[in-house]
């Protein structure tokens, strides 16, 4: 089977040196398309959600980063680069825990630096770069992690991880495409991902769109469907990937990785290595965003608990790697990761 007509929704455009972004809050109610020219605008969508997801976080701070440039070349070319220091951090401080935005602005202030004149051309290409190579990588994976599949069947994934949240294709949403083009996959069961529900709102509406067949469970379904059999993987993203291998991912990740291995499910984490941060020991030392109660306390704006109720919003968990069959990345995959095998993986070349 053809992939034509797999992956045709792009979150993130780059056009005539303007940011556009789908609003993702408003899928799939509705497709809204916001124009950005201003740094500080594009940090204000990272935190509210406009965009979400690590690597399409991380690109759009990359092109964050040429529109702050281009202002601080207008107001002040001759210390153009402290004029723009503000904006740079307020880019990559917008969101916690995915380790991709800090990637993604760290190679941006290296393109700053040794850019001469007027920067904007060079950074409008560096940023350009990381995300045709985003999508590269998540073809790349889409590969790898469906030729793991020696079973037809079901697979079940959590949060959104296809177009949307990356550069284009996805990572687990990527091999999902490619492990249902090569016939590996007949099904995905997506969690709905409570409280902003990117399982319904945004894998469900890429999965229709792309013709593959999708069935939305609660997040408290997924023990029971896998206690059912038929499910071959579990399959997700992550936001950021410790050195030792413990995979920090949306909140209910963990769980599933729980229940995943009592029912003898195996499980995928998908990630390109600039989700890898060898800097972090250990899942213990990952940053997790808490995110405001009311996010947890009302649904589609109604409150759906009694005044005086608290709440809690973690927005991510750990993962810890003793839970993780094999995470795949574009410079190959790591079966039972730990501290030694993961930094093998990332020894090896970055592919051409
Ligand atoms: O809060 P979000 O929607 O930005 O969280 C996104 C996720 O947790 C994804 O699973 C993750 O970024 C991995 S892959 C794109």
């Amino acid at each position: 089977m053809s992939d034509r007509g797999i992956d045709n929704v792009r979150a993130v455009l780059w056009r005539d040196g303007l940011l556009y972004l789908l609003d993702q809050r408003r899928l799939p109610a509705e497709e809204m398309i916001i124009q950005y020219s201003e740094a500080g605008e594009v940090a204000g969508a990272i935190r509210d959600m406009v965009v979400r997801g690590a690597p399409a976080i991380g690109i759009t701070a990359a092109y964050g980063v040429v529109l702050a440039a281009r202002r601080a070349w207008a107001v002040n070319p001759t210390d153009w680069r402290r004029e723009m220091e503000a904006d740079l951090q307020g880019l990559e401080t917008a969101r916690p825990t995915a380790v991709n935005l800090a990637w993604a602005v760290g190679r941006m202030r290296a393109a700053v630096a040794a850019v001469e004149g007027d920067p904007e051309p060079a950074l409008a290409a560096e940023a350009l770069a990381i995300h045709e190579e985003d999508i590269a990588a998540n073809r790349a994976m889409g590969e790898l992690g469906a030729g793991l599949m020696d079973a037809t069947g079901r697979v079940i994934t959590h949060c959104n991880t296809g177009s949307l949240a990356t550069g284009g294709y996805g990572t687990a949403l990527g091999v999902i495409r490619s492990g249902f083009v090569a016939g590996r996959i007949t099904s995905v069961y997506a969690d709905e991902t409570r409280p902003w529900l990117q399982g319904a709102r945004l894998t469900a509406w890429e999965l229709v769109k792309d013709g593959i067949p999708v069935e939305l469970i609660a997040d408290g379904a997924a023990a029971h469907i896998m206690k059912g059999g038929g499910v071959t993987w579990a399959i997700t993203g992550s936001d950021r990937i410790a050195a030792n291998g413990d995979v920090a991912n949306k909140i209910g990740t963990y769980g599933l990785a729980v229940n995943a291995r009592h029912h003898g499910v195996r499980f995928m984490v998908v990630a390109p290595t600039s989700t890898v941060d060898m800097a972090i020991a250990s899942g213990a030392d990952i940053p997790i965003e808490e995110r405001p109660a009311g996010e947890v306390l009302t649904m589609a704006g109604q409150p759906i608990a009694p005044p005086g109720a608290g709440a809690r919003n973690p927005a991510f968990d750990i993962t810890p790697a003793a839970l993780i069959d094999v995470i795949v990345t574009e410079r190959g995959v790591v079966w039972n990761p730990d501290a030694e095998a993961m930094a093998a993986l990332m020894a090896r070349p970055a592919p051409a």
